[in-house]
């Protein structure tokens, strides 16, 4: 290769993590990739070739290289179950999953109706997802097309990896908060044809949930994933033992809350479910015959006291189930992904099971990739993906720096132990740097 052909080349150099298969049916040894001294080479946003420094060094000796020789570089972390028009209404007190929304939330997704309010928290919004190292997104828009409209511009002026859509809600909502079956479908469809695949933005038909849907809504959602098969749905099911109570109420002919979905045709491959707190067994199987997901929420499960998430039923050899991590905000508490699998680990401990510090990452990278069928796109340092990646600092504060004292983990025993304290205590202090496509979108102020 000539020096010429260099120059549209970047290099990274440090220590890299990531995974090649799914450490909970595959052993950490064989699914997690550590390179304690690696090189990552980067063309046009892409990642073109990755290994050890020393294997690639000579081939790329022109290429220009940015070295982080204290810290730990990963795929960037994927949410898999935000809202983003619930920036303003993080951390609000007092109640559970039904009274929260009527007396928070839809108040709050009422002022999106105005496009300038749209744009400035779509702004905040996407300044914080990256500040926290989180490079991909499946996000609740609102009921209103401005709101969509404001998401995927920012997005899209950031070159970010976005997948949204309208809320579809004709029942059980405020006035100014309902369509009707037949605007949902309209307005959808017009969305879909302006972003769906527009770069690197894609879209998701969204009802909110089934006690905000008629059963004729759901059939138009269906209808809308029939005519654009390779759409995404999102929803929520079986948070709060309320709610699962009020949709028997809803819908007396279904065999369960799932199957109100099934029934309309909203359970397929693309189909990523928040929550399923209070699922059942038939459930859970139905879900990984149909290779739906499940977006795990725990720091939101925990705040609206939903219940603890069954990730071991989830994620078993038998009926195994794809599933990310989300961070549910405004029902969860921090848009750190750090955060949410400190929380997840916590989850799991008070069900008797140990979430590995590298099944934890997993979920928030290659699993939610997995759970978004984005894996061919990002998730690892694998040549061909996207070239979406952060920086970690392991000593970001002065207590983190004393437990994670030492140079860089040499065995994945050490790294193991390091990287469950960046979790345990890690946060936007620990975010140092965020690229995406290869290009530098964020870096921590030096303090
Ligand atoms: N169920 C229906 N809507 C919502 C929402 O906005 N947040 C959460 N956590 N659950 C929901
Ligand atoms: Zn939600």
């Amino acid at each position: 290769m000539s020096a010429f052909d260099n120059q549209s080349l970047q290099a990274i150099r440090g220590a890299f993590l990531d995974f090649v298969d799914d450490p909970f049916y595959i052993s950490e040894s064989e699914s997690v990739r550590y390179i304690p001294d690696g090189l990552l080479i980067i063309e046009n946003g892409a990642i073109v070739d990755f290994g050890s420094y020393s294997d690639l060094q000579k081939q790329y000796s022109h290429v220009p290289v940015t070295a982080y020789p204290a810290q730990l570089i990963t795929p960037g972390f994927i949410d898999t179950h935000v809202h983003y028009s619930q920036y303003e209404v993080i951390a609000s007190y007092g109640e559970q999953l039904l009274e929260w929304l009527s007396k928070y939330v839809f108040p709050t997704e009422g002022k999106f109706k105005d496009k300038a309010h749209a744009d400035k928290i779509a702004t905040l919004f996407f300044d914080e997802l990256l500040k926290q190292g989180t490079t991909t997104a499946l996000v609740f828009a609102t009921v209103h097309p401005e709101s969509v409209d404001a998401f995927f511009e920012e997005a899209s002026r950031r070159n970010l990896r976005m997948i949204s859509g309208k809320v579809l809600m004709d029942r059980n909502a405020p006035d100014y908060l309902t369509d009707s079956p037949e605007n949902a479908y309209e307005d959808s469809k017009k969305l879909i044809q302006k972003w769906h695949k527009n770069g690197r933005l894609l879209y998701a038909v969204t009802p909110r949930f089934a006690p905000t849907s008629t059963p004729e809504q759901l059939h138009t959602a269906a209808k809308l994933l029939q005519e654009f098969p390779d759409v995404y749905m999102q929803t929520h099911i079986s948070e709060n033992k309320k709610e699962v109570a009020w949709v028997a109420e809803l819908f007396p002919e279904s065999q369960g809350y799932l199957d109100v979905y099934d029934r309309a045709g909203l359970v397929g491959e693309k189909s990523v479910f928040a929550h399923g707190v209070h699922l059942t067994d038939a459930e859970f199987k139905r879900l990984s015959a149909a290779k739906s997901a499940i977006a795990f929420c725990p720091t939101s499960n925990l705040f609206l006291g939903s219940g603890l998430f069954k990730l071991a039923q989830a994620k078993s050899t038998e009926h195994p189930v794809k599933v990310g991590l989300g961070t549910d905000v405004g029902g969860g508490t921090s848009f750190s992904m750090l955060q949410t699998a400190n929380e997840a680990y916590k989850v799991a401990q008070l069900q008797g099971d140990s979430l590995s510090a590298f099944k934890a990452l997993f979920l928030a990278t290659l699993g939610g990739a997995k759970a978004l069928s984005l894996d061919d796109k990002i998730g690892n340092f694998n040549p061909g993906k996207e070239a979406d990646f952060i920086v970690l600092d392991p000593k970001a504060t002065t207590l983190m720096a004393t437990r994670n004292q030492g140079a860089a983990a040499q065995t994945l025993e050490e790294l193991a132990q390091k990287l469950f304290g960046l979790m345990m205590l890690g946060d936007d202090r620990a975010i140092q740097a965020v690229y995406i496509a290869g290009k530098l979108a964020h870096q921590l102020a030096p303090v």
